[in-house]
């Protein structure tokens, strides 16, 4: 028996329309999974298209009945957000835009536009996208924007002066951990702007896996990196960490402007997470807001 909120609960998703980015492996995948395996129509923004169609053909094996189309998307070019985002020009409703796609403590690299890798792509990238959709969004009664943070949100400090580490020397995991406070800081200012500007359509809420078993941080050039396979022996599955995630998206009972996250921490079912008092600053949300804005030429 499932202990706390797991897959069974999951309502049924017939007729909605989903966006998963970073759906072709990982966390990607697993939300993508339990959103078609619920019935919902998923759009796959992949950057690797080859991979994104043998995600889409395995989740395909595993529900007949899946509805699934793979796009590309390269967070980290807002030429291949802006291409990604007028492909959707037509569709007549998006009802969860699940910003997940991620990259961590990789070695320093900038994005097409210039942008820290960090804060291009699990950020900026998300930020622009976000941007784009929100007419689309908006258009849709109950649809909600759900963005990935972490755990190591704590740890963050965002660096207005120095937000793309063009002045301190690089340090891959505090630019890691910005672009995740940045995640949470952006989920919570995008619901205060939402709720002001009336009865809004659209709710924006935040999701973490706590430690899971993916890919990430795999690649960077650092003792740390090449240390991380063995922290992920103790995690959970990728399978249970991509639920909070899901209950963000598709809980009923959620509510705009919630954290959800594993019961543990680290390990367990998703519950309501409580989230830093910086990442809940709203002073440092609208100045990075303002300076997101500015960076990626979009607006609310
Ligand atoms: N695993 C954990 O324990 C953990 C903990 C806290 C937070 N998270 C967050 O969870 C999210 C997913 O991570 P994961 O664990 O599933 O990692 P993963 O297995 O490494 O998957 C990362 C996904 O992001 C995609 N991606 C990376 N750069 C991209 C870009 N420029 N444009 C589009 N997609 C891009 C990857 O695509 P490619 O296959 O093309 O590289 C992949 O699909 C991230 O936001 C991460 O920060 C994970």
């Amino acid at each position: 028996m499932a202990w706390g909120w797991s897959e069974r609960d999951v309502p049924d998703l017939s007729g909605r329309v989903a966006v998963v980015t970073g759906a072709n492996r990982g966390l990607g995948r697993e939300v993508t999974r339990y959103l078609a395996g619920g019935g919902a129509r998923v759009i796959m923004g992949c950057r690797d298209e080859s991979s994104g169609e043998a995600a889409a053909a395995a989740i395909g094996a595993e529900y007949p009945a899946a509805i699934l189309e793979v796009q590309p998307l390269d967070l980290a070019s807002l030429a291949s957000v802006e291409k990604f985002a007028s492909g959707l020009a037509g569709e007549p409703r998006l009802d969860v835009l699940g910003n997940n796609a991620g990259l961590m403590a990789v070695d320093r690299g900038l994005t097409a536009d210039g942008f820290e890798l960090h804060m291009g792509v699990n950020h900026l990238g998300h930020f622009a996208l976000t941007m784009r959709l929100l007419p689309l969004l908006r258009e849709t009664a109950g649809s909600r924007v759900v963005t990935m943070s972490s755990m190591v949100a704590r740890l963050g400090r965002v660096d207005l002066d120095d937000l793309l580490w063009e002045r301190r020397p690089y340090e891959r995991w505090q630019a890691y951990f910005q672009s995740k406070l940045a995640n949470l800081l952006f989920t919570f200012e995008l619901d205060r702007r939402l709720r002001a500007s009336g009865a809004p359509a659209t709710a924006a809420l935040a999701a973490h896996p706590g430690g899971s078993r993916t890919g990430l941080g795999n690649t960077g050039g650092s003792w740390s990196n090449r240390v991380l396979p063995g922290w992920k022996l103790f995690c959970q599955t990728a399978a249970m960490g991509a639920l909070p995630f899901v209950r963000a998206a598709t809980d009923p009972a959620a509510q705009a402007g919630e954290y959800y996250g594993p019961q543990l921490q680290v390990w367990g079912p998703p519950i309501r997470e409580r989230p830093s008092r910086v990442s809940r600053d709203p002073e440092l949300a609208a100045a990075l807001w303002e300076r997101s804005e500015a960076l990626t030429g979009t607006r609310l």
